[in-house]
């Protein structure tokens, strides 16, 4: 009965009603932490290699707005991962805390390491960061990208170990939590890259809106839509081939999963996705503007490709973890109730945020 239909149906009802909503909010967390991986990145490229063309690459509009709104988009991350980091412990609840308890002191610092980045993303929005030597300043944006990095990498080895069931004791003996390389560098790939067309989009829709930028056409700097259109098709060529690299190390038995019943509707949502973004990309690359229409067809088609993504990325989990157990965990958890409170609880934190948004933009309007 399970994995015979498309993912996340033909579970019990409480098993389908908690995998749908940790894929919705693991997506959410995707948006914000997608800006914030890619877009220290970016950062760090722009600062150590400004290129010839004036302003330099660390002063145009791109990399200004990035350094101006990382440090929102971080904590927007952190908020936006707690939703999905509740539903993961419900539904996978021994694999989760087994890989936590194996990644030791790895996964310690994911908090110091977070704060630290932190205090670094607030230091180069200041004025005093522009008079320091390139060294400096490359060593503070390697900093803040590597803090990145280093945490997708703690949480892509905790997916991995959890999964990894046979290898708990070798792990547990040895100290080793990287059971095989390949797969884990084929991964983390995966989501830098599919981060990028992430960044380039929420960064597109924010300078779309400033009307400056419809002045750039006659500067010999490249214009932002078309910097944003080459980076975002480039990482998703890369997260495509990355990605496809990665499934062909998975087991045949998971790999029947992610091409039958469970995930074929999936992929087809996924290369549909990924087409109906490069054709937006494209159609941008040949403009020097933003055209608002062509960037709602590409966050529709990112938001299939995402929803798509993190279903196939939970098949691949489902069909290597013990079923019955999450079935029974998921059971559990709903017979404890408490739905009402959640959505009440739901609601009013969405009107308080949105409250926070609207608070924040009257008053820079002020400004
Ligand atoms: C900017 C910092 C962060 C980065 C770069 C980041 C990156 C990632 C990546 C790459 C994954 C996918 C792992 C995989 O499937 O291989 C992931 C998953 C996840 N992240 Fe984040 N993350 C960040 C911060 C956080 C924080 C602070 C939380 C919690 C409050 C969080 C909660 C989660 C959860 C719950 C998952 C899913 C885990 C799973 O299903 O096994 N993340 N994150």
């Amino acid at each position: 009965m399970m994995l015979e239909t498309t993912f996340p149906f033909g579970f019990e009802a409480s098993t389908t009603f908690y995998l749908v909503l940790y894929v919705l909010t693991w997506v959410l967390h995707v948006a914000f932490m997608g800006y914030v991986l890619a877009g220290s990145f970016y950062v760090a490229w722009a600062t150590v290699f400004p290129g010839k063309s004036l302003p330099p690459r660390s002063e145009q509009p791109i990399c200004e707005l990035l350094r101006e709104w990382i440090p929102f988009m971080l904590s927007g991350a952190i908020t936006a991962g707690v939703a999905p980091l509740l539903f993961v412990q419900i539904i996978y609840r021994q694999e989760f805390y087994t890989a936590n308890l194996l990644l030791g002191w790895r996964w310690l610092m994911v908090i110091p390491v977070l704060i630290v980045a932190f205090y670094l993303l607030y230091l180069l929005k200041s004025r005093a960061v522009a008079t320091w030597s390139l060294a400096a300043r490359g060593i503070t944006v390697a900093g803040v990208a590597g803090s990145f990095l280093f945490v997708a990498f703690c949480w892509t080895t905790n997916h991995l170990l959890g999964i990894n069931r046979d290898g708990w004791a070798n792990s547990y003996e040895t100290g080793t939590v990287v059971a095989a390389a390949l797969p884990l560098v084929l991964r983390l790939l995966t989501w830098v890259a599919g981060v990028f067309p992430v960044m380039c989009l929420i960064v597109a829709w924010q300078l779309a809106g400033r009307d400056s930028m419809s002045s750039s056409s006659d500067t010999p700097v490249s214009p932002p839509a078309r910097a944003l259109a080459r980076m975002a098709i480039g990482g998703l060529l890369v997260a495509v081939i990355s990605g496809t690299a990665y499934a062909t190390q998975l087991p045949d038995s998971v790999r029947q999963h992610l091409l039958g019943a469970a995930g074929q509707a999936w992929l087809y949502a996924v290369g549909a996705g990924v087409v109906l973004q490069v054709f937006g990309w494209v159609h941008m690359l040949r403009q020097r503007e933003f055209c608002h229409r062509t960037l709602s067809v590409i966050s529709v088609a990112s938001l299939v490709t995402l929803t798509g993504t993190a279903s196939l990325r939970e098949i691949v989990r489902v069909s290597q973890v013990d079923l019955l157990s999450i079935v029974q965990n998921c059971r559990s958890a709903a017979d404890v109730g408490g739905f009402a409170l959640f959505v009440v609880c739901l609601v009013l934190n969405i009107l308080l945020v949105g409250v926070c948004l609207l608070l924040t933009r009257t008053g820079l309007r002020r400004q």
